[in-house]
């Protein structure tokens, strides 16, 4: 059995295997009962899912559920944040109330990040991306790790009566006290939506991409041996590919050539296309015109995947890439310009969503 470690970039090659592995059920013929599109899910963006019938349920009956998940405060906001950004926001228009953990405990004790550098970064990056990108405040619950309601913090240490060391163990592998401490708060985080003072039990929707998949197992298992004190319905949770960084691996806000923050200008991004998207072109003109191009491995191309929404014309540039009739200049230029425009409009309403910041932010 391999172990994955939340704290260390995970790179995923075979998706049919981990999720055989650690027991993620493809979502293809669930999500079709949505009543919202998304082509998150038909392009296998959103793969997997544990407990979704759940939510679709509660959707489907007009009763109460919560989309729950947490962010790490550091670094630029950039286009792979976006696609959380996105499910979230997705996830408040299909009716779920929302909690975002700010995780500023957990980028203190694992990364090193300043309490107040974490506060500022959560505020001027994510949370203004977010509202931006059309998050809104009412059922939002936007709150720091750090300023939990004593029921909250209460929750955080009587879950830690509920597991082993050896789970632990076996679970995370490698740990040290910071790791216990940042995953006994990240268990806390994702149940006590259903405490009793947010309203008692009720589904919740725990977005994320597959490195936090350990959490996810440790808080079902621990939300089981709850049930007789606090009646928790086990958390279901859906899993999202990552959207690649520039010269493939993972995008990354230490690395600035791997990634497009939501604040460059159209100059920055022009450039970084143009000069670190990994190309599946030939090597020349006459050859790409011969062979094609390989869509597949193309960084701009899988861009595209994430943010042209209409199928038809990503189909048209898949064929058309792949016979090679459509030049790895002139694919490279759609992604530019679709980038660009997404983010002319979203500059406009980053300066909108200043405005809106203190509305947000949950106080005890
Ligand atoms: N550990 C998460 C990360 O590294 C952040 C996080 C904290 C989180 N609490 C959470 C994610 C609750 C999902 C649900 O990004």
């Amino acid at each position: 059995m391999n172990i994955i470690d939340p704290w260390k970039s995970v790179e995923v090659k075979d998706y049919g295997k981990l999720m055989k592995e650690f027991g993620i059920s493809p979502i293809k013929d669930l999500y079709k009962k949505l009543p919202i599109k998304h082509h998150y899910f038909s392009r296998g963006i959103i793969f997997g899912h544990k407990d979704f019938s759940k939510i679709l349920e509660a959707i489907k009956d007009k009763k109460p559920f919560v989309m729950m998940t947490g962010l790490m405060p550091s670094g630029k906001f950039h286009l792979g944040h976006k696609v959380v950004a996105d499910i979230i926001i997705y996830l408040q228009k299909l009716g779920a109330e929302c909690y975002v953990a700010v995780a500023d405990i957990e980028a203190t004790l694992t990364r090193d990040v300043k309490r107040e550098e974490a506060r500022k970064v959560a505020l001027d990056q994510y949370l203004l991306n977010y509202i931006a990108l059309g998050l809104k405040s009412k059922k939002t619950k936007f709150y720091f790790q750090s300023n939990g309601s004593t029921e909250y913090n209460n929750l955080s240490k009587y879950v830690s009566k509920k597991t082993t060391f050896n789970e632990f163990k076996s679970v995370y592998g490698n740990l040290n006290p910071e790791k216990i401490i940042s995953a006994f708060t990240q268990v806390a985080d994702i149940l006590h939506p259903q405490l009793k003072e947010n309203g008692g039990p009720k589904p919740v929707i725990v977005p994320v991409g597959v490195d936090q998949l350990p959490h996810i197992n440790l808080t079902r298992d621990i939300a089981s041996r709850m049930k007789s004190e606090y009646n928790f319905v086990l958390p279901s949770s859906i899993f999202n590919k990552m959207l690649p960084g520039l010269q493939g691996g993972k995008m990354s806000s230490s690395r600035p050539e791997s990634y497009i923050a939501l604040t460059d200008s159209p100059k920055t991004v022009e450039m970084k296309i143009k000069k670190y998207a990994f190309s599946g072109g030939q090597p020349t003109t006459k050859e790409h015109k011969e062979k094609g191009g390989n869509p597949d491995v193309d960084i701009s191309y899988q861009y595209l995947t994430f943010l042209e929404e209409s199928d038809k014309k990503l189909k048209k540039i898949y064929d058309d890439y792949k016979s090679g009739k459509l030049l790895t200049s002139e694919l490279k230029q759609i992604t530019i310009d679709k980038i660009n425009s997404f983010l002319k409009k979203h500059q406009d309403n980053r300066k909108k969503a200043k405005k809106k910041v203190n509305k947000f932010i949950f106080k005890n």
